[in-house]
């Protein structure tokens, strides 16, 4: 374990107390609001796995640079996914070294798992009595299965008109799942949660959003870590992700400089943020730090990544990383969904899509070149929202309840040979 000693502002480093985990940085508000993150005692210190000595798998595997230990942790055995080649024999798009990290095998199908886990478990290291988020997706049902594994009630806030299976998913786990019919006032209601009855936020709890928990973003720092050693320790050109928050591209990059301290690593890769509404690249362009909102122009298939403004500590990455933003559209999210589906045999959310969606518009520019190594971040499984899928498949054929005629049906579909 490594002991968290403070917390520091993302924008201007001042630091805060360990325990200051549910504000932005006041220094910072008149400018841009920021999120701070996790800073450790002396820095981190931790020795590479070596191959076939045990170091465990999961998130422990590199437990040295996690502020829980793993015996105080709540842990659902996150982490670990695999990293799948993409595209066969010819590659993705006619690139060899294209790579998809397929964290729909988290316990609760997706990547926010690795965030719930250090957010819960330091949420029940410092006594916390109620676990609350606000989420339509993802997040909720990471939070509320954590919640239910540290014997924590746990509350979702979420807007009227969501539905689906995630909302399913977050009640079967026992959390107590509450609409707004006004979607700003989830953020009103958290914040008073959070502020007056001390309720443990995993996920942001005011607006404009900074993004979520400072502790639940150390867990992503794991993919940057499980990628460079799945990748035999080198380092990625490019790592692409659908981004909403930016909490993950936040932890990952964490992730790639803690390696390069440690000397296990001996460059950074460049971070490519997938986004619907295209704040953080209107940001890259103006170079502001105060995010836009954007306007709503089109209703997204990406609901996971649906928020209209972007967050300072996402583009404080692409631009350190020397990455880009891409503003991904329906069709295509919808048509790579398929292709990894029926290709590489990977049903991923119809927003994990957006991710290869921007590989393919920066290859058509040039900017990833044929030959680069790329990791491509599938965030969820497409079990999670399958109605979007639904809604493009083609009717499945009907048989008829007699043989012959069916027989006869499955020719003239070209199923069965015409003989
Ligand atoms: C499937 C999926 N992908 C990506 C994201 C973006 O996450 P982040 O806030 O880390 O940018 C989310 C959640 O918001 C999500 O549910
Ligand atoms: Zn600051």
């Amino acid at each position: 374990m490594a002991r968290a000693v403070a917390l520091q502002c993302t924008r201007c480093a001042a630091r805060y107390p360990a325990d200051h985990y549910a504000e932005d940085c006041p220094a910072c508000r008149t400018v841009a609001r920021s999120n701070l993150t996790v800073v450790y005692e002396d820095g981190l210190r931790s020795t590479r796995p070596k191959p076939g000595v045990d170091a465990g798998r999961g998130l422990w595997r590199y437990g040295d640079l996690l502020p829980v230990t793993r015996a105080e942790a709540v842990s659902l055995d996150e982490g670990s996914t695999p990293l799948h080649h993409l595209g066969g024999a010819g590659g993705l798009l006619g690139m060899p070294r294209v790579f998809g990290k397929d964290e729909s095998r988290n316990p609760t199908w997706s990547f926010k798992d690795r965030l719930a886990c250090l957010a819960v478990s330091a949420a029940k290291k410092m006594g916390a009595e109620v676990i609350v988020s606000s989420s339509s997706g993802n997040a909720g049902a990471a939070a509320a299965a954590y919640a239910a594994k540290a014997g924590l009630p746990c509350v979702i806030f979420t807007f009227k008109g969501t539905a689906g299976a995630m909302v399913t998913q977050m009640r079967a786990y026992g959390a107590k799942v509450v609409a707004v019919e006004n979607k700003p006032d989830r953020w009103t209601l958290m914040e008073m949660a959070v502020r007056q009855y001390g309720w443990f936020p995993t996920s942001p709890f005011f607006g404009p959003v900074v993004g979520s928990n400072p502790y639940g973003i150390e867990g992503y720092k794991t993919l940057a870590y499980e990628i460079v050693e799945q990748l035999d320790w080198q380092v990625p050109d490019w790592c692409v992700l659908p981004v909403c928050y930016g909490d993950a591209l936040v932890g990952m990059w964490k992730g790639f400089e803690d390696m390069m301290a440690f000397g296990w690593t001996d460059r950074m890769p460049r971070m490519v943020a997938a986004e619907v509404y295209g704040s953080l690249g209107s940001a890259l362009a103006s170079g502001a730090d105060a995010l836009p909102d954007m306007p709503k122009t089109v209703d997204t298939v990406a609901v996971s990544i649906g928020a209209t403004r972007g967050t300072y500590q996402a583009v404080n990455i692409l631009r350190r990383s020397g990455g880009t933003a891409v503003t991904v559209g329906n069709d295509d999210m919808l048509r790579w969904q398929q292709q990894l589906a029926a290709k590489d045999g990977l049903y991923v959310e119809a927003t994990s899509a957006a991710s290869v969606v921007a590989v393919e518009h920066l290859r058509g520019t040039g900017t990833i070149a044929k030959n680069d190594t790329v990791a491509v971040l599938l965030t969820a499984g497409g079990l999670k929202d399958p109605d979007v899928t639904a809604r493009v498949q083609p009717e499945s054929l009907v048989l008829p309840p007699d043989i012959g005629k069916a027989v006869s049906l499955l020719k003239a579909e070209g199923l069965f040979p015409n003989r």
